[in-house]
């Protein structure tokens, strides 16, 4: 099997919601590797931050703002990718947001949103740029961010995990669609665990719940990402290996992520009912105590 360097050093990488956390440490560590790589963000400053960073280390990127929620955007950024560089050989489809909250208080435009950018965004790159990767006839693989929350069910974080779980479905979907097609283009599934980002706080910040129970889960999970999340970089090099090596399930964590994927097997083999919350608060006070 080929190293990453091998398989995306000297080609051309998009990372969406490259910007920040999990995106950044994919694009710091593929540049290292080698490559070109796009960062693809809403938010300009940030794409503009970790491209010209990587720059002044050696490395080669671009920043390319853009909102995956739009899809003519997304489509006039991979007719930019491939008139510029001619071909893309990594898409990390990975810009996402959270929310906290009952499901019943969530309000339908963060509803709307949280959908828009986790499924409608991840849907629109691929729509734009799967034709594009398979008319440039070689291989290529996109890698679609979905979470261990895409195989587990958490409360207060309804949107996220219904998201998460739709995004692991379409790239199932996908996987044997472009089998059928004998495509050489690849697509995985990555579920990664707790990697260092902003992910709660950007949600605290844009959405905040304020109701006691969502609060105090949204902050140990914070707490928990900054005390133990993996370093971006040193979880992209992990999870950029296993894309590299032609792996669909790729984790960043692969004990936990290979532990997320039996739970769920064997809670909807034997099925049970839905694990109960109380418990998973019991533990968290705990936690948060200890
Ligand atoms: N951090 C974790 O532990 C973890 C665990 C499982 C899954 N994930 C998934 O990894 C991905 C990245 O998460 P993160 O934790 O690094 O988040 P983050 O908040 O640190 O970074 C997300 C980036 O996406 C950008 N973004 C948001 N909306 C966008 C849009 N509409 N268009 C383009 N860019 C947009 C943000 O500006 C930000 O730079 C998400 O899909 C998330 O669900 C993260």
């Amino acid at each position: 099997m080929a190293s990453a360097a091998e398989r995306f050093g000297s080609g051309t990488a998009l990372v969406t919601g490259g910007g920040a956390g999990i995106g950044e440490g994919f694009v710091r560590h593929l540049a290292a590797l080698g490559a070109r790589v796009v960062v693809a963000d809403v938010d300009r400053s940030r794409a503009e931050a970790v491209a010209d960073d990587v720059r002044a280390g050696g490395g080669r990127a671009v920043p390319y703002e853009v909102d995956v929620t739009d899809d003519a955007a997304v489509d006039r950024m991979a007719e930019h990718v491939f008139a510029e560089f001619g071909a893309l050989d990594l898409l990390i489809n990975n810009a996402g947001i959270e929310t906290a909250g009952r499901l019943w208080d969530v309000p339908a435009d963060r509803w709307r949103r949280v959908m828009s950018v986790n499924v409608d965004g991840v849907y629109h790159c691929v729509r734009s740029f799967v034709p594009r990767m398979i008319d440039a006839g070689r291989p290529a693989v996109v890698a679609n961010l979905s979470s261990v929350g895409g195989v587990r069910t958490v409360p207060f974080q309804t949107p996220y995990i219904v998201s998460k779980h739709a995004v692991l479905a379409m790239t199932e979907c996908l996987h044997q669609e472009l089998r059928l097609v004998d495509a050489p283009v690849d697509v995985c599934a990555v579920l990664p665990h707790s990697v260092r980002s902003r992910i709660f706080l950007d949600a605290q910040e844009a959405a905040p719940a304020g109701d006691p129970d969502s609060d105090r889960l949204f902050g140990w999970m914070q707490d928990a990402n900054v005390a133990s999340g993996l370093d971006p970089v040193e979880a992209a090099r992990h999870m950029t290996d296993q894309i590299a090596d032609g792996r669909f399930w790729v984790f960043s964590d692969d004990e936990r992520g290979a532990d997320a994927l039996r739970a769920r097997a064997d809670h909807l083999g034997r099925q049970t009912d839905p694990p109960d919350p109380r418990d998973m608060f019991e533990v968290l006070a705990t936690d948060r105590s200890a």
